[in-house]
């Protein structure tokens, strides 16, 4: 068990693109993925991405029961997935208010699509693929993100400024 320093907003690996993972079933890879998942509860976070504690791989962790940090929030299965690829299976959007760990102190309004078709592997390298809506999708498009190096202010629908 590892609790790993999430880097914030600033730190060069949160803005690469990451590359997949080749490799399954190595120890290294299991390591990343219990580092991970330690973090994510250690900070009660609803995901974490590889990115966020330095490692510009494509791999992913999401799920919860409850969060402080979003009492709201309805419950998403615990996920760990690699290599993800998703679809949008619907035109309607939402608007939620998002934080993450590497961007302290600050939330803002994100527009998602409420409906879609992800995929991906596991630590095996066993391809798996589910559908999310809501809040679920939410978690899955936030830290797919990160992969690509983009955290949420930069997709945060500011309103116009007015006099
Ligand atoms: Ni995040």
């Amino acid at each position: 068990m590892a609790i790993r320093e999430v880097l914030k907003i600033g730190a060069p690996e949160l803005f690469a693109v990451s590359r997949p993972v080749e490799e399954f079933n190595s120890p290294e890879l299991k390591s990343l993925i219990q580092d991970l998942i330690d973090t994510a509860k250690h900070e009660n976070g609803l995901g974490i991405a590889a990115p966020q504690i330095g490692v510009n791989l494509r791999v992913i962790y999401f799920g919860f029961e409850y969060s402080p940090r979003y009492p709201d929030a309805k419950p998403v299965p615990e996920t760990v997935l690699i290599n993800p690829e998703f679809e949008v299976l619907t035109d309607e959007q939402s608007d939620y208010e998002e934080g993450c760990l590497s961007v302290p102190n600050y939330r803002t309004m994100v527009t998602r699509y409420t409906h879609i078709r992800y995929w991906g592997y596991d630590q095996q390298g066993n391809r798996f693929e589910s559908q999310a809506r809501d809040m679920h999708a939410r978690a899955v498009l936030h830290e797919i993100d990160h992969l690509d190096g983009i955290l949420f202010p930069m997709r945060a629908a500011f309103t116009r400024m007015s006099k």
